[in-house]
């Protein structure tokens, strides 16, 4: 009934590094060539840790858009926006605070994992609480089919799944609602309204996906419904009451993990990274002086890849040769270790130079960005109005 729509969003931490390009960003790219994307700056999300330090969080903002836009997300196929510049998120969170459960809050993993880790600073917050709620409302006020995102966010797209059901199961009930839903299908025509409820049955005594599906598409191709009717229509095919908010699937991101320069997960808290917009000099260098497997020690010892963070490197830039290459080489101290490590400093700048182009564009003339991001926020901010239309009249809130 409503568009396959995909959303995202990220903290932001800043410059963005190889980590986040393999792990998100080329996700991102693919997937705003398959559906209508909206992809977002969760600045209120930094908030509910950093609060204490605002000041940092807008600057991060700007240049995690630019490594976005480097990294080749196109703004003219997604929208991109900023969370805290669209205020329907924060009314969806306040309206959907009302009914969620504090037990699930408490309950979602990353609340306590969090709170343990972060110890220097003080997380027992009405707002930490809420982070998984306010991420459900980002999702929600769009109406996202796919969310994707790495392993560690599943919970709270489950979470976010639960919530929507919650909310349609409260407030997507209406008196007479089985009349209503049975009335918009006679507007179908009666043959089709016989069509459907026999699918329907089908579906219900079943569990026949299929026949679901096909109702579904009877009642996308109907012209003359109005959007309440679809609503009803949509709610009743699967037994339910009327569908305000949908169900995301989280899209979980394949991505080889990138290990950083010392070997360990690449991350700038362990200050291992290689950022998207670095100088080549600095690829090289930082390159040059990783550690390798300390067993060799001298040009003629040999070595084992498997031992060596440079390894991980060669698998996700080399191809099954140049890895032959490595092996061989390492292994009967054939090649020496910055041999070894040249492809890699290649095949990186030549990854990152047409984003540092794209870069420079936009650090010339930041307007560009500011208008970019102005053109999203008003695009989503009329998707958000649309559902908060919505919610608001399920929950007894459009006053005349
Ligand atoms: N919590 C996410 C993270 O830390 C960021 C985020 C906020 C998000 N709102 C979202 C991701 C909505 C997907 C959808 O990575
Ligand atoms: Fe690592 Fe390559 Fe040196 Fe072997 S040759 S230890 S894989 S850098």
């Amino acid at each position: 009934m409503y568009e396959t729509r995909v959303l995202s969003g990220m903290r932001p931490t800043g410059s963005l590094h190889l980590g986040h390009y393999h792990g998100v960003l080329r996700n991102w790219v693919r997937l705003q060539t398959e559906y209508p994307c909206l992809f977002f700056v969760a600045d209120w999300h930094a908030l509910t840790t950093d609060y204490e330090n605002p000041g940092e969080v807008q600057k991060n903002c700007w240049d995690m858009v630019v490594d976005w836009l480097a990294a080749g997300v196109d703004p003219s196929q997604a929208t991109l926006f900023i969370q805290s510049q669209i205020a329907e998120h924060a009314e969806l969170h306040l309206l959907l605070s009302m009914m969620a459960p504090l037990g699930w809050l408490e309950r979602v993993p990353t609340y306590k994992d969090q709170q343990e880790k972060l110890t220097d600073r003080d997380l027992s917050t009405y707002g930490f609480l809420g982070y998984p709620l306010l991420q459900s409302a980002d999702i929600l006020v769009y109406r996202a089919k796919y969310v994707p995102v790495g392993e560690d966010q599943v919970p709270h797209v489950e979470f976010t799944r639960e919530v929507a059901r919650r909310f349609n199961h409260l407030y997507g009930r209406e008196e007479g609602f089985e009349d209503k839903a049975k009335a918009a299908a006679k507007k179908m025509g009666t043959k089709k309204a016989r069509l459907i409820n026999g699918l329907r049955t089908t579906f219900l005594e079943q569990g026949d996906a299929e026949a679901l599906k096909r109702a579904q598409a009877l009642v996308d191709g109907q012209q003359n419904l109005s959007r309440g009717d679809r609503e009803r229509l949509y709610g009743w095919l699967e037994g339910g009451g009327k569908k305000i908010l949908v169900e995301p699937e989280v899209l979980l991101t394949e991505a080889p993990k990138l290990t950083g320069l010392d070997g360990q997960k690449m991350s700038k808290s362990y200050g291992n990274t290689i950022a998207l917009r670095e100088e080549p000099e600095v690829v090289a260098r930082k390159i040059r002086t990783m550690p390798t497997d300390p067993a060799r020690v001298k040009r003629g010892d040999p070595g084992n890849p498997e031992k060596c963070p440079v390894w991980p490197l060669h698998q996700v830039y080399s191809d099954a040769a140049r890895r032959d290459w490595v092996v061989k080489g390492c292994t009967t101290a054939g090649i020496g270790c910055l041999d070894c490590k040249q492809p890699v400093i290649e095949a990186i700048n030549a990854e990152l130079a047409p984003m540092r182009e794209r870069a420079q564009a936009y650090l010339d003339d930041p307007t560009l960005v500011k208008n970019i991001v102005a053109d999203g926020c008003e695009k989503a901010r009329k998707l958000a109005a649309e559902t908060m239309r919505d919610v608001r009249e399920a929950m007894g809130l459009s006053y005349p």
